[in-house]
């Protein structure tokens, strides 16, 4: 696990959009696994500055969104099929037959699942993956106890993310409660993992994520066993770790 503090979340996102770059810039038909969420919101505006300058190209590129909500209509402006729209995809050049998002409304809901993993499979296992941290210490939507073997599937929301989640729908009511979400075992598949977290909500669960022990509970502590995984935070998020000090004195090197 490489930790890598910046002094805010704005240093930090054009960080996060480096890698992206250099890594479309290295594989131009790259597999990306991607977020949503408060957090990478200042690394998308980046990439997709870079790429209305002319400097990045998604043409071959293909994403694998980490979750969607269940009952949840692409259109309906609270899904992640909105967000990823509002936020990246309508501004890039990215093939829409590339891009994938599990699908909230399906009728068969298990093999919409099951389907997702062949999916990533088919196109070649995913090369970067990026996540950002519940504050209950979820990745994509695996909540506390999810098994480390897990494969996408459906899940239920603890109280706790709803209620995080409230502020994207007109009320709590509105939140739904089930999910479809990438596992923790496929999200462990991925070749490089990428984690951001801003801001001092995260430091509690930041520093249980990294310095903590391996635990269900803390579903991303599983990031302690990837071999290829680099936490990105700001200061904030970084404040709880008793290593702070090391961590900021450690070189940051983009991943080749
Ligand atoms: C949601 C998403 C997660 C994301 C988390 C953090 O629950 N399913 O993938 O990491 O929110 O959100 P934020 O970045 O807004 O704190």
């Amino acid at each position: 696990m490489e930790v890598t503090i910046w002094p805010d979340s704005d240093s930090a996102s054009v960080f996060a959009a480096d890698i992206v770059d250099k890594q479309i810039t290295k594989k131009p038909d790259s597999v990306l696994g991607v977020p949503t969420g408060g957090t990478p919101l200042k690394m998308y505006a980046e990439l997709v500055k870079r790429h209305s300058e002319g400097n990045l190209d998604f043409r071959r590129v293909s994403t694998f969104n980490l979750d969607e909500y269940v009952g949840l209509d692409p259109t309906h402006p609270s899904s992640y099929a909105a967000y990823m729209r509002q936020n990246f995809l309508q501004y890039i050049n990215i093939q829409f037959s590339n891009v994938h998002i599990p699908n909230g409304t399906a009728t068969d809901l298990i093999s919409c699942c099951n389907d997702y993993e062949k999916l990533i499979k088919n196109a070649g296992g995913i090369d970067l993956l990026f996540l950002g941290i519940g504050t209950d210490g979820h990745i994509g939507f695996n909540e506390p106890t999810s098994s480390f073997r897990s494969k996408t599937r459906l899940k239920m929301l603890t109280d706790q993310t709803r209620k995080d989640n409230s502020k994207y729908f007109k009320s709590m009511a509105d939140v739904p409660e089930y999910v479809i979400t990438m596992g923790i075992a496929t999200i462990m598949e991925a070749r490089r993992i990428v984690l951001l977290a801003f801001g001092k909500k995260k430091a509690d669960i930041v520093a249980a994520m990294i310095e903590g022990p391996l635990a269900s509970m803390v579903p991303a502590s599983i990031l302690q066993m990837h071999e290829k995984t680099m936490i990105i935070l700001d200061d904030e998020a970084a404040s709880k770790l008793t290593q702070r000090k090391y961590y900021s004195k450690l070189d940051k090197v983009i991943p080749d």
